[in-house]
């Protein structure tokens, strides 16, 4: 439920073809592995040694191969190799990095007219939670500061901030979607309870993501952007 629309919009993208992926904090392989199962070549880099022998574990019970290498946004271009990549994931990484720092590398390991696919916390949507659990002035703080950092999620973006953060890394957006729009304002127990609840939520979501008057109250925003 949490990534079928970015899942949806990430395979229509990589259709036509196996391509060279690397997954810049990819964690435990959540999305790598689904992606080498499709045929593609997937490099994770994580700076999390547990994380990856989480993703070597899953790997190995899928039978696929997914290399795992350590390393961060620093050091991502001489983990992976300039000019090395067709697509690169950076998904709920942006929020706890130098965002500027991290779209530059990226764009290095890129080939050109490569892909990104890039997912963030969005701060329109964290606004809206915190007010609606009673933390008013939190939500305040959160409004208009794009330095807000919270502790446990990082900062937050707007489709606008993302936007200008894209332009001088050199990337085009080509689509953006709204992610998880309702399914973190319904209550949990009446998606678990309510036969075929869950389903419908997620072709609810299905349907909003692309609807531009959404967008504000999403989650999270996923951005797909190609490197000029
Ligand atoms: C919220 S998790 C997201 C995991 C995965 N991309 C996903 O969407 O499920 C953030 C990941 O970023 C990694 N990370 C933290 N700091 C990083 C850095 N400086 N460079 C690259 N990855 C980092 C963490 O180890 C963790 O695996």
């Amino acid at each position: 439920m949490r990534t079928a629309v970015v899942w949806d919009a990430l395979e229509a993208a990589l259709a036509g073809g196996p391509r060279d992926v690397v997954d810049l904090g990819g964690g435990t392989g959540g999305f790598a592995v689904r992606l080498a199962e499709s045929g593609h070549r997937v490099r994770v880099v994580d700076p999390s040694p547990d994380a990856l022998a989480a993703l070597a574990r899953r790997a190995k019970e899928a039978d696929l191969d997914v290399v795992g290498l350590q390393g961060d946004v620093t050091d991502l271009v001489d983990v992976v190799g300039a000019g090395s990549a067709d697509v690169v994931l950076c998904h709920g990484v942006l929020e706890v990095v130098d965002p500027s720092l991290a779209l530059a590398r990226i764009g290095e390991v890129l080939r050109p007219q490569g892909l990104l696919s890039l997912v963030v916390g969005q701060r329109h949507a964290a606004v809206l939670a915190r007010a609606m659990a009673g933390h008013f002035q939190q939500a305040l703080g959160l409004l208009d500061d794009q330095s807000a950092v919270d502790g446990r999620t990082g900062r937050r973006f707007t489709a606008g901030e993302l936007e200008a953060l894209l332009a001088p890394a050199g990337f085009v957006p080509t689509a953006i979607h709204g992610v998880r729009v309702f399914a973190d304002l319904v209550p949990a127990a009446l998606v678990d309870i309510e036969p075929g609840a869950a389903a419908a939520l997620v072709e609810l979501e299905r349907a909003v993501a692309d609807r531009a008057e959404y967008l504000p109250l999403a989650t999270q925003l996923h951005l797909l952007a190609t490197r000029g």
